[in-house]
């Protein structure tokens, strides 16, 4: 599938998704979301692919948000709409399944910060600036900000970082929990790479049934959670990996796992 505002590699079971509008810093507009939204069903739909890396193109910005020229223009209907397909596509990323790594390589502002937010993981340059500046221009986050930061960080935090709008560094987002590594920007790609790879080893069976537990489980009563979790505990043990993996462990050999 061709995209003209996203780039999509495949190597091996790990592709990347680079944002590749640099000249605005990634913003991301209509055709960028919706083209993102095609790229992560088509990830979700490959077999081979089995972890998914997102970055933004250049050295500057990972991604500054939504693009501020559409925002300027926005109704109260389609604003409701725009917030609606952002929440969306931002949804499958978070639901897809397999591991989305993002690669925060600078800006990763209002729309920017909500998408790292979407992804399973994310490790930063240690340059990086993380933020909800939506306040300043007189509006709020739409693409689920709100919702995904608290449940991240806390609510005291969520709330100086949209209240006041102004960006953390790649460290104090380690400190709070809204990052899970800081590195060197030289070596950003390897270490989004390195723990791509580590993760695609893992059985994709288990990976999207934990995925599952916690993205769903963190919405339900802790008893009703623990219960769906002995559902897929349960589920799980039907898979080829399973028994590959427990057989491994007792024969003193590495699994090679299948996805089935
Ligand atoms: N939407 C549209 N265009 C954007 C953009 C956005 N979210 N963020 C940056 N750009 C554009 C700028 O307008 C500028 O375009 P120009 O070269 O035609 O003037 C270009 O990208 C470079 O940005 P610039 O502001 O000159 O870079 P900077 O290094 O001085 O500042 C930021 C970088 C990220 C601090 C600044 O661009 C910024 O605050 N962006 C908006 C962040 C934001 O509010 N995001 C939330 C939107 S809901």
């Amino acid at each position: 599938m061709a995209f003209d505002t996203l780039l999509l590699e495949r190597d091996g079971a790990v592709a990347t998704i680079t944002i590749n509008r640099p000249r605005v810093l990634n913003a991301l507009n209509a055709q960028t979301l919706d083209e993102l939204r095609r790229a992560i069903l088509e990830l979700e739909a490959d077999e081979a692919i089995r972890v998914v890396i997102v970055t933004g193109a250049g050295d500057k910005s990972f991604v500054a948000g939504a693009d501020i020229n559409e925002l300027a223009v926005q109704t109260p209907t389609g604003g409701r709409e725009h917030g609606l397909t952002g929440q969306h596509v931002f949804d499958l990323i978070e639901n897809m399944g397999k591991p989305v790594v993002a690669a925060i390589n600078g800006y990763a502002l209002g729309g920017g910060c909500e998408l790292a937010m979407a992804c399973t993981l994310r490790v930063a340059a240690d340059t990086a600036r993380l933020g909800q500046p939506e306040i300043a221009l007189g509006i709020i986050p739409g693409y689920a900000g709100t919702q995904r930061l608290p449940r991240l960080v806390g609510k005291g935090r969520a709330m100086e970082m949209i209240l006041t709008g102004a960006p953390i560094s790649a460290d104090e987002a380690l400190r709070i929990g809204l990052v899970n590594r800081v590195v060197p920007p030289a070596d950003l790609m390897a270490e989004a790479k390195k723990l791509a790879a580590q993760l695609a080893s893992n059985a994709p069976i288990a990976m999207r049934y934990i995925i599952n537990a916690i993205n769903k489980g963190v919405e339900m009563s802790f008893a009703e959670a623990c219960q769906y979790e002995a559902t897929l505990f349960g589920l799980v043990s039907s898979t080829d990996d399973m028994r590959e993996g427990t057989k491994a462990f007792l024969e003193k050999r590495k699994a090679t796992f299948t996805g089935r």
